[in-house]
């Protein structure tokens, strides 16, 4: 079974209460996300494996240890997940990135696939599939479908605020797909947003409505 992960550090606690409030604008809310999203990276690469390399410091020769150049790349669902590549490359600038355009139909809450560029070796990268929303859980679970389809084969999904119904959905369609989140939340509403959450995320990212 795919392992659920909620990042609980402070900061990042700290930042999603703010990234939540009603009163934080459009500039704060990008810049809050951007922050989370790099402390999220900071989490989720704990565990990249590391090499042994030599190194001459100023004092003498030692061994000392280097990433061992695993292959990432970095994949947001479009719009939302935009708002958190930049935090991600932040840590991990060699990182490819690949976008998966979906939306979710307002009536049907199923996502509609529009556009998908990836890199040319997805097969071969360790993939970071990011969108600050796992609500019904389609969009994610589609997305995941599409990276497959294409050959990727090591998948985890990170996001800010997941709804209880997303994530076994997801576990469920996906259970090879471990998930990563900085807050479950209580539920979705009757139009499929997460309560309490933050809202529409990709409105508040990018100051549309
Ligand atoms: C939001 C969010 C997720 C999706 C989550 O995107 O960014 O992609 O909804 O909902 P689900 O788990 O029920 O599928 P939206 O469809 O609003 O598109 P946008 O990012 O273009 O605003
Ligand atoms: N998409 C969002 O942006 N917010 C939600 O609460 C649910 C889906």
């Amino acid at each position: 079974m795919p392992k659920v992960h909620v990042f609980d550090h402070p900061l990042i606690q700290h930042k999603l209460t703010h990234i939540r409030d009603v009163n934080t604008g459009t500039k704060e809310f990008r810049e809050l996300v951007d922050e989370v999203a790099t402390l999220m990276a900071y989490e989720i690469t704990r565990e990249l494996p590391l090499m042994e390399v030599e190194v001459e410091t100023p004092v003498k020769k030692a061994n000392s240890k280097v990433l061992a150049g695993k292959k990432l790349g970095i994949i947001p669902i479009l719009r939302a997940g935009i708002g958190m590549v930049d935090g991600i490359l932040n840590l991990i600038p060699a990182a490819r990135v690949g976008h998966i355009g979906l939306y979710r139909d307002p009536a049907t809450l199923q996502p509609v696939e529009y556009y998908v560029k990836l890199p040319s070796d997805v097969s071969e990268r360790e993939l970071i599939l990011v969108d600050p929303m796992l609500a019904t859980g389609g969009s994610a679970i589609e997305a995941v479908n599409s990276l497959k389809k294409r050959g990727a084969k090591n998948i985890r999904f990170m996001c800010l605020i997941a709804a209880p119904e997303g994530v076994q959905a997801m576990t469920e369609a996906h259970p090879d797909v471990d998930i990563y989140i900085a807050a479950l939340d209580e539920k979705l509403d009757e139009k499929g947003y997460i309560v309490p959450g933050l809202g529409d995320a990709g409105d508040r990212l990018f100051g549309t409505k």
